[in-house]
């Protein structure tokens, strides 16, 4: 049985994993859950996965919940959030917060010592030699849950970075591509939001749109794989979006990896 905690269980990655933790109750157990502002449906995973302790962002929601949930192990804001990342039982904690928020909390359950799946990739593009020193002093773990970064960390199994000559990350080109400069000077959000081919948060996806997304993955793999940029940099626009990788290794061996269709 792993015990799980979910930091950001009501976004698009922690509502996806407790779809797949749903399905296998006899290998999941829920330790700790945290979400921001969307109380109606936080309120309904307190009720279906019975975690021992949750947080919610501000401290008003908190006391609705208590009284709607009759569970008392609600905690709030940023404190509360670290707290239940840093909670004792869970062996794995889910960092699927967006944005700058993530930080704090996944730095909690590195200093803890525990496994930490990481989808929210600011975190490592904010403070990427913070986190990398606190992993090897409290002797946490890091799982890329980022597609791109979990596909080049099953490629590496049994090899080093110095075995990688170049990692070829690609992307769809997203909502925008094709469309001539002049076109984008009109582009309203809700454009941006509709990507042709993932259903994610608004952050990632508007940050998919503008491309900025490939910048931070391209930081996020030299903070985790211990890269240099320029193994990174190249970029291909793949727009049937058959791969998320190509490595190419010293020993003149071409990985294609994640292979979606
Ligand atoms: N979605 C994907 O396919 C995907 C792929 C690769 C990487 N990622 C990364 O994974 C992370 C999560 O992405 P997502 O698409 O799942 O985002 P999302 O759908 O917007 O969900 C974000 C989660 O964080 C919570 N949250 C936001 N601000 C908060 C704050 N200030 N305090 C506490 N909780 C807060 C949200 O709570 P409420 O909803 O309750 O407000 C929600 O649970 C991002 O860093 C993203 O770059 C996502």
């Amino acid at each position: 049985m792993k015990n799980i905690t979910i930091l950001g269980s009501t976004g698009s990655i922690g509502t996806t994993t407790l779809e797949v933790i749903r399905r296998y109750p006899d290998k999941f157990r829920v330790v700790g859950l945290t979400a921001g502002r969307n109380i109606e449906l936080f309120q309904r995973q307190i009720r279906e996965f019975r975690p021992l302790v949750v947080a919610v962002a501000d401290d008003t929601e908190a006391g609705k919940l208590r009284e709607n949930t009759g569970f008392s192990e609600i905690l709030s804001g940023p404190e509360g959030i670290k707290d239940v990342a840093a909670y004792p039982g869970a062996d794995f904690v889910l960092s699927a917060i967006s944005g700058s928020a993530g930080l704090l909390p996944t730095l909690s359950a590195i200093r803890e010592g525990k496994t930490v799946g990481l989808a929210n990739k600011e975190t490592l593009v904010m403070a990427g030699p913070l986190v990398n020193e606190a992993i090897a002093e409290y002797g946490a773990r890091l799982i890329p849950v980022d597609s791109e970064h979990s596909a080049i960390f099953q490629c590496m199994h049994g090899y080093n970075s110095s075995d990688i000559r170049r990692l070829i990350l690609t992307a769809s080109g997203g909502p925008f591509h094709g469309r001539k400069t002049d076109d984008l000077r009109e582009i309203k959000p809700e454009e941006a939001l509709n990507h042709p081919t993932w259903q994610m948060g608004k952050k990632i996806t508007i940050d998919s749109a503008t491309l900025m997304n490939k910048g931070l993955e391209v930081i996020e793999a030299h903070y985790l794989f211990g890269l240099h940029h320029m193994t990174l940099m190249l970029l291909s626009i793949h727009k049937a979006l058959c791969t998320h990788l190509w490595s190419s290794w010293m020993e003149r061996l071409l990985l294609i990896c994640h292979i979606l269709i």
